[in-house]
């Protein structure tokens, strides 16, 4: 007998129907939702009417997803001059929560969701959850920080929606966090990457081995991380490490999600979520393949559709596999954090993979550029794993040699090593901060 089409997780449970539903099903619901978004945007919020009539794009002109290259970008400059509800489609008292990310400089960008909106964001993480490896029964913990930040609530409302038991810790507290752990017993943790490794090396002062923990399965975004920092944790905390991503201005975690059984780039959630990769210089958009800067148009959102948000992030499209809907590639880097030194482009990404090659040094780094009379200088700051402590000082020299030949050959640019004890960088509770800029002007 041959097997009927799998509707179900790769655990089992039942998956929205429209995760498996043709191309053809999945294309003509999104082009008739993003009708409707564009359609809303240009009654509903006088910002994007303006902006949409000073290139003449007009919603009603729309009658392929090509169209919709006629329409202007939006990028967090629109939301800050709207500061902070303008660019809200509905009447304040329908909006029923504010999330505001704060952003390096100046005003934080304020998001709102409607009931709807709500409820749409708690299926899609609930769906990401699924496609992570859930099983009925699970008990989440909850790393990422609860308030203004999506983190802690995106993922809070949709392991709930899930039915899974959720236990709400957030960031910060490192011992306590471990202690529960332990006493718990959680099956999926949900956590940033870096704050991750803090909490392995936590379990290792408690004299605890982390892989022996309860843990089966990590729900990791919010920053880049490499896959060899999955490789890293997979086998140090013994779990199924994915990707989610997602960003506050087209929703939170849950925009896009890796499904476990494989692991090739998180499934962009396209029934709600219209992507397009353009260039990054000048905005024309690229095939799917090719490289550059992803761009989301929202297709279901009520309070604040979002049209064409340049989210900075650089990746490509790529065909669906475990779904119909297409993935994107692990994002490598944000353009911001890309560092031109001595006119080579560098990504913390490309440092991170290179210093997991070395068997002595720990992921736990951070890049700082300076100046050396004229010249930029890259100084890469990264510890020497607990366990190798004792390594005496020829071997450190050697370590910080070899990274530094690696970072010459496989990135292209001359970079000081400097190693430091296990638990001398700060740790970040959240997202880490990989660049520090020294250079002045
Ligand atoms: O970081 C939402 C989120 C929370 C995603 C928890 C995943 C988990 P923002 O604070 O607005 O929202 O930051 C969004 O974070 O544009 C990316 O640069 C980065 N980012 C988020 N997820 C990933 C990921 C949340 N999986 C910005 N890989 C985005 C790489 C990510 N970068």
């Amino acid at each position: 007998m041959s097997a009927a089409p799998s509707v179900l997780s790769a655990h089992g449970l039942p998956l929205d129907p429209i995760e498996k539903a043709s191309l053809d099903e999945l294309r003509s619901l999104q082009l008739q939702r993003l009708r409707t978004t564009l359609a809303l945007a240009y009654e509903r919020v006088p910002h994007y009417r303006h902006k949409f009539d000073e290139v003449g794009a007009h919603p009603s002109q729309v009658r392929d997803f090509a169209d919709l290259a006629r329409f202007p970008f939006t990028t967090k400059a629109d939301l800050r001059d709207t500061y902070p509800f303008g660019m809200f489609a509905v009447p304040r008292d329908q909006v029923v929560r504010i999330h505001a990310s704060s952003g390096t400089t100046g005003k934080p960008t304020v998001v709102g969701y409607t009931r709807d909106d709500i409820e749409v964001w708690a299926t899609l993480v609930a769906r990401s959850i699924r496609a992570a490896g859930a099983r009925p029964g699970d008990m989440v913990h909850v790393s990422y920080g609860y308030g203004l930040f999506t983190g802690g609530l995106g993922a809070h409302y949709g392991a709930e929606r899930l039915g899974l038991t959720v236990v709400p810790f957030g960031g910060g507290q490192t011992e306590r966090q471990v202690q529960l752990i332990q006493d718990f017993k959680p099956d999926i943790i949900m956590v940033t990457p870096s704050y991750m490794l803090a909490l392995a090396d936590e379990f290792e002062r408690q004299g605890v081995l982390p892989r022996e923990c309860s843990l089966r399965i990590g729900i990791f975004g919010a920053e880049p991380w490499t896959n060899e920092m999955r490789s890293e944790i997979e086998s140090r905390m013994g779990l199924d490490a994915v990707d989610i991503y997602g960003l506050s201005e087209v929703m939170g975690p849950g925009v896009a999600n890796e499904c476990i059984e494989t692991k090739d780039g998180p499934t962009i959630w396209e029934d709600h979520f219209y992507p397009e990769v353009v260039d990054p210089e000048t905005g024309i958009p690229l095939e799917d393949g090719e490289f550059g800067e992803l761009v989301f148009t929202s297709l279901s959102k009520q309070a604040l559709p979002i049209v064409r948000y340049r989210t900075r992030d650089l990746t490509r499209l790529l065909p669906g596999t475990a779904r119909t809907m297409r993935r994107m590639q692990k994002i490598t880097g944000r353009s911001d954090d890309m560092m031109i030194v001595r006119g080579v482009n560098v990504f913390p990404t490309q440092i991170e993979e290179l210093i997991l090659r070395q068997p002595l040094l720990a992921p736990h780094y951070v890049c700082i550029l300076g100046k050396d009379g004229p010249l930029d200088t890259l100084t890469v700051r990264v510890e020497i794993k607990a366990e190798r402590s004792n390594a005496d000082a020829q071997v450190r020299e050697r370590a910080a040699e070899d990274l530094e030949h690696l970072i010459k050959n496989y990135v292209g640019t001359s970079a000081k090593v400097e190693l430091r004890e296990a638990g001398s960088i700060d740790r970040s509770l959240g997202k880490a901060r990989r660049v520090v800029d020294q250079r002045r002007g």
